[in-house]
């Protein structure tokens, strides 16, 4: 596991306004009195609730392979850093300091305690007592934990992948000790608010899933309403990202309805209805500076949101009807929720998701300005998205067994080489490639080689894993009878364990 503390990953930042952005270099280094002022807080001053992550891929766009002739030729004006301050770290949120609702989603919709999976008291005394005899094995059971990546590990969209459901029973303390064996959700998934997504997984799965087990590629960008007053969001069905970004804390949100309710003629394609309208929240644009863009989820009219984004893009600081004598240094920050090319769904072939609008976006904007379009992606592999991972994986540890420390031994168990698995490489997780979703290959990746191994399904690679960190013997169920003396009808005092 790698050791990380603040100064690896950047400093709390003050609560910069976005004007002030420009006077931090794009590779991250503090300008001018920034230098100084980073650092702790003191009396009086906002509470600092992100960190900021170095990034792992680059910030510039990845167009030009797929570009062939298409642009107009490069401009050889020098490159100034622009206020798009995070291509070299993202801010990601202080777990522990978040303000989520803490709420868990239960198959049966019975309340109960947050982040308790629904066992009998009665069994909680004896997995006690029985954990009380097995020091070894319980210690070894809370220095291990897995991260679950979702679509393609333990469901296909709502469809259950039924040894999903096993595994988590299995964590869920259906095993010999009783035992709750830490995890997490890690998805690139996106477009819904977390609870609702969380209620829609845990009716599929049985299972309960609480809100702070649970990352989805727009999670750690709640940070950035601290950085940012006006925004865009883009993508997803309807208004379901605008209410992610209300419970984000962004202060002022603006989707592309909006726009276009207050001036058509910006989307000449779009056929907007009277219901649009109605549901639309139009101002004077051309009074206003939208500050940063956020793709939070794969667009749904890509004609309308490619148009507005590409506006903006070339606006000065962001204000519609204007057009930036200098693409660079007028531009705002623009930021997607995760970057794989293709997701998988009913249709016989992978479709499109925001990565290849991301490309559609860097290619347009490099073909009208001659520019490359600096922005960030969040999401699997990015390492920011597995450093917010470790503080979620702490703070639930601290939720389950009173111990907020970060387990030594982290599974990831994932589909998609290309994010999942070479995100754990690189974070040095240890990484289960699965057979249920996008890979479909042969013995191992060729480019992005699980190192754990890979396995027919989730199940196997949870029982493969626990047997190695717990020993090859342990029993995946969790039996009363072994252990109840009333049940073994011998009057014993004691607790039986075999
Ligand atoms: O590609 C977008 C999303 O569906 C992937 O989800 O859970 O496999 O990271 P997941
Ligand atoms: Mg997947």
């Amino acid at each position: 596991m790698p050791a990380f503390d603040d100064s690896d990953f950047g400093v709390p930042v003050e609560q910069i306004k976005s004007k002030d952005l420009s006077r931090v270099k794009s590779n991250g280094e503090a300008v001018g009195s920034y230098g100084a002022s980073y650092g702790s807080s003191t009396g009086g001053e906002s509470v600092h609730n992100t960190i900021e992550v170095p990034a792992t891929r680059s910030s510039i766009a990845d167009a030009s392979p797929y570009m062939h002739q298409l642009s107009l030729s490069p401009s050889m004006k020098e490159r100034r850093g622009s206020r798009n301050s995070f291509g070299a770290s993202l801010p990601i949120p202080r777990s522990k300091r978040q303000s989520r609702l803490s709420s868990v989603a239960y198959a049966d919709g019975r309340p109960q305690r947050p982040g308790m999976p629904p066992i009998q008291p009665t069994r909680e005394i004896l997995a006690s007592q029985v954990q009380d005899l097995s020091g070894e094995k319980v210690r070894a059971a809370k220095d291990m934990a897995f991260v679950f990546d979702i679509d393609g590990v333990l469901v296909h969209g709502d469809r259950l992948i039924p040894e999903g459901q096993r595994a988590l029973e299995i964590l869920n303390g259906d095993n010999e000790l009783g035992i709750k064996i830490p995890h997490i959700f890690l998805t690139n998934g996106s477009g819904k608010p977390e609870q609702a997504r969380i209620d829609q997984l845990s009716k599929i799965l049985h299972q309960p899933i609480s809100m702070e087990q649970f990352i989805q590629s727009h999670t750690p960008m709640r940070a950035l309403a601290e950085y940012y007053n006006t925004v865009l969001v883009v993508g997803g069905e309807g208004y379901r990202c605008r209410e992610v970004a209300e419970q984000y804390g962004f202060k002022d949100i603006v989707v592309p309805n909006d726009i276009v309710a207050w001036d058509p003629t910006i989307a000449p394609y779009r056929v907007f209805t009277e219901e649009d309208r109605a549901s639309s929240r139009p101002r004077d644009f051309s009074k206003i500076n939208i500050e940063a863009i956020m793709v939070f989820s794969d667009s749904r009219d890509y004609a309308t949101d490619m148009q507005i984004i590409m506006d903006l893009l070339r606006s000065e600081n962001g204000r519609l009807h204007t057009m930036a004598k200098d693409p660079v240094s007028q531009r705002i920050p623009i930021y997607f929720s995760q970057g794989d090319m293709l997701c998988p769904t009913e249709h016989p072939f992978p479709r499109m998701s925001q990565g290849t609008f991301r490309i559609g976006l860097e290619a347009m904007y490099k073909a009208l300005t001659g520019e490359d379009l600096e922005r960030v992606v969040y999401g699997k592999p990015e390492a920011a998205t597995y450093k917010y991972a470790d503080e979620v994986m702490m703070n639930w540890m601290d939720i389950i067994h009173n111990d907020e420390k970060l387990p030594k031994n982290i599974y990831m168990v994932g589909d998609n080489p290309a994010s999942d698995i070479v995100g754990g490489n690189n974070y040095g997780w240890n990484t289960c490639l699965v057979r249920t979703g996008v890979f479909q290959g042969g013995d191992n990746d060729e480019e992005n080689p699980a190192n754990f191994g890979v396995f027919a399904n989730v199940l196997d690679a949870v029982k493969t894993a626990v047997k190695k960190e717990l020993g090859q013997d342990f029993n995946f169920e969790w039996k009363n009878e072994r252990v109840n003396p009333l049940l073994q009808g011998n009057g014993a005092s004691t607790v039986a364990v075999e």
